[in-house]
């Protein structure tokens, strides 16, 4: 049995190290100075970094309600369906209603523009970016950490975390600089006006950000999408990256991939590749890929025909509203779909879920933020190549229960060879800064010590 586990390791390595070589020979890694603005804007090299006031304008806010307030009847939903077939449309009138009365918008704009917030143009983008320094005494050592929100996020997932993670060097030694930006088409950052711009172009723009606000080298944390950029940033800049926490596992080498599906016929193989503690969010595989599918496909829709979800909803407060909140509602809890709310009132108020839907709306981001599906999930990505190159870059792991994966280290350290150590919780989902704002910075600043007492450069050796 071990004999033959450890030829089909043998051979997935070996897989992945050709995979690798002809991928890196066909590769089109991203360019450090490629260009994702209006062509005429070239001629326009402003390097000012801006403040920024984040306004929620009468003209919007009577645009928004007037929507909220004339939409056609909704469907009803079917008996006893609570949210198996999308958003329960018995939640909607009240969702509606909330938004339009009762949410406080001169309220929610003092409290989204409660920290600093900053736009800079980077390769044609104006990209929008919250920096959060620290107030501490003179001699406490401050270091910088950028963090990379994913879909449908944005950087008011970190609010609560954010006082949490900075300003805690009486227990840690040290302070954090947050750097918190918005992704291209999100938030109040530019969309690209061309094709290409995904995950590991996205990962140039914030290195080139961090380069403009002044950190040559810096820490990464990253969730969803963010997690997917935070390891292109690990894997195209090593030398500056000192150390990477992701709360969402991502490894596409070849490696991670075969030692899961070589190990599901057997116990055996299984104990080899993950502690038996934790397989049960590894196997059975059938249950764990049909659970993704049941989930998923929200996400081939967005890879392939995102334009045509974005005109649909680019005209409908209510339409964006039951969109955005069932994919929060799925992934924070796999459960949710039984509850007739959706479950969302259980992790998150109903004032911060709309602040995200308000900032959603008022940019018309929906369509623009999908496109990273579009553009990070197809042929010419996984021909670059960039997600199954090993970085040498310090990786810790927090892994939630209801994290919609789980990889275990043996896996991740076919991408993360410099796996340093993981924080395993028993609860929490996919939102996890806004959900559990205590655990997540807890297990980022553990994270962050440990980075700091290990030299960056030093290569681990895979091992199982
Ligand atoms: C909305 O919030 C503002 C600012 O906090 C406050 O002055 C105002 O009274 C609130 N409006 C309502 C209707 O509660
Ligand atoms: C639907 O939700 C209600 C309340 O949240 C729950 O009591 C009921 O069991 C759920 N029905 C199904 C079929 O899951
Ligand atoms: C990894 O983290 C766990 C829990 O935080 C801790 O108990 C363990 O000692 C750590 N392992 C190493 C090698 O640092």
């Amino acid at each position: 049995m071990d004999k033959l586990f450890g030829i089909l390791v043998f051979c997935s390595l070996v897989f992945s190290v050709q995979n690798a070589m002809i991928e890196s020979d066909s590769a089109t890694l991203p360019k450090i100075d490629a260009w994702w603005g209006p062509e005429d804007g070239k001629s326009d090299q402003d390097t000012s970094i801006r403040q920024f006031r984040i306004e929620f304008k009468n003209e919007m806010i009577e645009d928004l309600r007037y929507r909220l307030k004339n939409h056609r009847p909704y469907t009803p939903p079917l008996e006893n369906s609570n949210f198996t077939y999308g958003f329960n449309t018995k939640n909607m009138e009240n969702w509606v209603n909330y938004w339009a009365d009762s949410y406080n918008f001169t309220a929610r704009e003092e409290y989204v523009n409660k920290f600093p917030h900053y736009k800079t143009k980077i390769q044609g983008l104006d990209i929008h970016f919250m920096r959060i320094k620290p107030e501490v005494p003179e001699d406490v050592e401050v270091i910088p950490l950028l963090i990379v929100h994913g879909w449908p996020g944005s950087f008011l997932e970190f609010y609560k975390a954010a006082p949490l993670i900075s300003e805690a060097y009486e227990k840690t030694g040290f302070a954090v600089e947050l750097i918190i930006p918005s992704l291209p088409g999100f938030g109040f950052s530019s969309a690209a006006v061309r094709k290409g711009l995904g995950a590991s172009e996205i990962a140039v723009v914030f290195r080139n950000l961090m380069q403009r606000i002044g950190h040559k080298t810096f820490f990464i944390q990253g969730g969803d999408w963010g997690s997917v950029i935070g390891a292109s940033l690990s894997t195209l800049f090593p030398d500056e990256v000192l150390g990477y926490h992701s709360n969402f596992a991502v490894s596409y080498a070849l490696g991670t991939w075969a030692t899961w599906f070589g190990a599901f016929p057997s116990k055996a193989f299984q104990d080899l590749i993950v502690q038996p503690s934790m397989a049960n969010r590894l196997f059975p595989l059938t249950t764990v890929f049909l659970g993704t599918l049941a989930e998923s496909g929200y996400m081939h829709l967005q890879a392939t025909k995102p334009d045509t979800l974005g005109v649909a909803i680019a005209d409908s407060p209510s339409g964006l509203l039951a969109y955005l909140l069932q994919t929060v509602s799925g992934a924070t809890r796999s459960t949710n779909k039984n509850k007739e709310d959706g479950g969302l009132y259980d992790h998150f108020t109903q004032d911060e879920l709309l602040d995200s839907l308000t900032v959603y709306w008022m940019n018309n981001a929906f369509v623009t933020s999908l496109r990273i599906y579009a553009e990070s999930l197809n042929v010419r990505n996984v021909n670059a190549g960039v997600h199954s190159i090993k970085t040498p870059v310090p990786y810790w792991s927090l892994q939630a229960i209801n994290e919609l994966r789980y990889l275990s280290p043996a896996m991740l350290k076919f991408k993360f060879p410099n796996f340093l150590n993981q924080t395993i919780l028993d609860d929490g989902g996919h939102f996890l800064a806004w959900e559990m704002p205590e655990v997540f910075s807890e297990s980022v600043l553990t994270a962050l010590t440990a980075f700091r007492n290990v030299n960056s450069k030093q290569i681990c050796k895979v091992e199982l």
